[in-house]
């Protein structure tokens, strides 16, 4: 008898904590598989047989924990199947005593699992099973291959999703996949000592945690959701034990693979006869001087990358196949272009805006935005996005070299299709909700895709107090509180958002909190670039800009003091309400959180945001990567004025910036004329008559000239001149559009 069996009885109320996790499993699987069946409703074609197996399976937690999220009545059937008769008898009388007539238990190795609808035990000719969840148990199957590769051939090619949740160990490099699409790879790494502590510790128990596993079961289907957590079981601030989840679809190139592997139903005959004679363990149980007879009979396939690879003889085969896996994007939606994490994106572990500081409204009128434009425009927080798409009927390409403010587009455009609007309301408009983990998983999770999933799973206190604070951007908002706190002026800001008129929000303005932004320690912490590049998202080369106008009082009264007395911040001006309130009410906020943005971007499935295509990356390598004359509208907010100037003299570029490697000074030069580089693209994409649009903290960006020099037609559709407001928001010194000449 193994510990395991010894244990049946008291199996699940030992391993809850240590098993952590299989929750949120059960919660993505459900949520996936529920927003696919939504998703074909109207397909005609027959009615597919909904069947479960959950391998290695032991006492049917899982199954019994399903049936909060998804009812297990729902199914057609479930099979449990494991190794260990102890464990199944457990799960037998806790099935019967539930009722559940269509939830069977098959004493069997997870690598030869027959069901018994299959004619002498043989596998079916194609998948047809629409679920195969893995709890902790592939670490302990030695013959994982056989079992994936069984897995792979019966899940339904078009619409099956397997789940494993397992424990693991390795380095980033032995982990990653060599087409570099790791998620959340900055919490993939189990370090040099926890990758051999927790390797040894595990391996005591049979359960191998070595990177050979997960690296097969992530090469044989395609990544749908992965995430990697520390589950901290006992002692919560020492012992972080590496976990994974990882969902995926049939991948639909395995055909290239298949042949270079195991066979399906027979594996090699040593392990055959050792696979007789295997019986589970647990990670709990410490058979220090039991030997994994079965791994040892194996070929060694545990040492990362080579264990898969070395199985694989097509070397090309298996590059064209990770090619075209990085260039899918599995979620429901395709407005994520896929993009691979590099090391510039670990600058930015979190946003910077938490909301856009542009007003859209203005860029609709004043910039002609309209049906059947093509747009390039920088993602931000994706609120202007948002707009421009409810307003017209254009395509956009959102730009943003932080992945973290994708990620916030991405979590607005996919609740938008998962929630209603009370929900949506509570996370964006008050920017909390107490059960944002659980909408996340259960209903959000299927259109998102799986960076933006990994990344609000590890963030999702964000939206437990208020988003609004979180992030670079947040941070002004808390320096204004306690400025308007220390000063006592805290209720004439209450006072102020709840004024009827413009006139009366003057007033307040003019006695009470405009002595106090523009006292001298605050001009101190504006003025500094510190507080300029960690709180506004400001750096130096745009303050300079600002300051060849005059000082930092010059330009805050130039932009605040316009702003109370021309539009109501109770009724419409949100930009300002959001910084003095922290959230925004029904009356004011931006146009997607209005009962009529939101049902605008609902209705048929989103058809109104089909459109967006986000991209992870700068300006430059997105209009690199476009079509020449494909676009009527370049709008880049204020990010021209953050390159470094480049002499008037300096002739334009000949040629494109290349994109092999070159030498220092090259690269330097290369540096300096980035946004010549990107003028010159810009005039290449653009169509004859389109426009490049900016706005600029000084009034006479030095960077005007560079258009000129490329030949565009440059405007400037409005300079903040003798305390006028440009518009609402007011916060730029002047906006420009440069046209393409003929
Ligand atoms: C850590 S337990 C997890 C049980 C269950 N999935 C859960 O989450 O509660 C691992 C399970 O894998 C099963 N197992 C190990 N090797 C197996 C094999 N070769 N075939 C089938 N089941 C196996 C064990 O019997 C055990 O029930």
């Amino acid at each position: 008898m193994t510990e395991e069996s010894g244990q049946a009885d008291v199996y699940d109320a030992t391993r809850g904590g240590l098993l952590k996790g299989r929750d949120t499993l059960l919660q993505l699987v459900a949520g996936q598989l529920k927003s696919q069946q939504k998703a074909k409703r109207h397909s005609v074609g027959s009615r597919k047989p909904k069947v479960w197996l959950d391998i290695g399976g032991g006492t049917g937690w899982n199954i019994e924990a399903m049936d909060d999220i998804m009812p297990v009545s729902g199914f057609d059937a479930i099979y449990l199947i494991d190794l260990c008769e102890p464990l199944l008898e457990v799960a037998r009388k806790r099935f019967a005593r539930k009722g559940w007539k269509n939830v069977h238990c098959l004493h069997q190795d997870a690598s030869k699992f027959t069901l018994p609808e299959w004619p002498n035990g043989k596998l079916p000719g194609s998948g047809q099973i629409s679920l195969i969840t893995m709890s902790y148990s592939l670490s302990m199957i030695p013959s994982f291959q056989e079992t994936i590769n069984r897995a792979q051939h019966v899940l339904d090619p078009e619409d099956g999703i397997i789940g494993v949740i397992d424990f693991y160990a390795g380095r980033e490099c032995e982990l990653t996949p060599k087409d570099g699409k790791a998620v959340n790879s900055l919490d993939l790494d189990t370090g040099l000592f926890g990758s051999w502590f927790w390797t040894t510790w595990f391996s005591f128990d049979h359960v191998n945690l070595r990177p050979s596993r997960r690296n097969y079961l992530q090469q044989r289907f395609e990544m749908v959701k992965c995430i990697n957590g520390r589950n901290r079981f006992i002692l919560p601030s020492f012992v972080k034990i590496p976990y994974y989840i990882y969902l995926g679809k049939s991948d639909s190139s395995r055909g290239l693979l298949a042949g270079t592997t195991s066979s399906l139903n027979d594996g090699p005959e040593s392990f055959r006869i050792v696979n007789g004679l295997l019986t589970p363990e647990s990670p709990f149980s410490s058979a220090i001087n039991k030997k994994d007879l079965s791994e040892m009979m194996l070929p060694d396939m545990s040492i990362g990358e080579s264990a898969w690879s070395s199985m694989i003889t097509h070397e090309e085969e298996v590059g064209s196949l990770a090619k075209r896996r990085a260039s899918l994007n599995t979620s429901l939606h395709q407005w994520r272009l896929p993009y691979s994490e590099q090391r510039i994106h670990q600058q930015f572990r979190t946003h910077i805006y938490g909301w856009t500081w542009e007003d859209p409204q203005c860029d609709i009128d004043r910039l002609d935005i309209k049906d059947g434009d093509s747009l390039l425009c920088i993602t931000s927080a994706g609120d202007n996005v948002l707009h421009y798409a409810i307003k017209a009927d254009v395509e956009v390409h959102s730009v943003d070299m932080n992945p973290c403010q994708g990620h916030i587009l991405e979590l607005k455009l996919a609740a938008a299709q998962a929630l209603e609007y009370h929900d949506f309301w509570q996370l964006f408009g008050e920017g909390k909700h107490s059960r944002f983990e659980k909408l996340l998983d259960n209903k959000i999770a299927p259109h998102l895709s799986p960076q933006a999933y990994a990344y609000w799973k590890a963030n999702v206190d964000q939206f437990s107090s208020n988003f609004f604070l979180r992030g670079y951007s947040g941070w002004a908002i808390r320096l204004a509180r306690v400025a308007f706190a220390l000063a006592g002026v805290s209720k004439d800001v209450k006072k102020m958002i709840s004024c009827d008129t413009t006139a009366e929000q003057d007033a307040i303005w003019k006695r009470k909190l405009r002595p106090i932004m523009l006292n001298p320690v605050m001009k101190l912490i504006l003025g500094s670039g510190f507080f300029c590049w960690n709180a506004l998202g400001v750096p130096r080369n745009q303050l300079n800009c600002l300051l060849q106008d005059g000082d930092i009082a010059d330009f805050i009264s130039a932009t605040l003091d316009p702003v109370p007395g021309l539009a109501n911040m109770k009724n419409g001006a949100y930009h300002y309400l959001l910084c003095l309130n922290g959230k925004y009410t029904r009356a004011s906020c931006p146009l997607y959180l209005t009962p009529e943005g939101f049902a605008a971007l609902k209705a048929r499935n989103g058809q109104k945001t089909a459109k967006i295509k986000m991209h992870t990356d700068t300006i430059l390598n997105v209009l690199y990567s476009l079509e020449s004359e494909s676009l009527t509208k370049i709008i880049v907010m204020d990010s021209l004025d953050w390159f470094d100037p480049i002499p008037e003299s300096q002739p334009l570029p000949k040629t494109r910036r290349p994109t092999e490697a070159v030498s220092p000074e090259v690269e330097l030069e290369h540096l300096r004329s980035e946004l010549d580089y990107e003028i010159l693209e810009m005039k290449r994409v653009l169509k004859v008559g389109g426009h490049g649009i900016w706005r600029s903290a000084g009034k006479a960006p030095w960077y005007v000239k560079r258009f000129e020099k490329a030949g565009f037609k440059v405007q400037s559709v409005d300079i903040r001149e003798d305390g006028q407001a440009i518009d609402r928001v007011n916060m730029y010194a002047s906006l420009w559009r440069a046209e393409k000449l003929a």
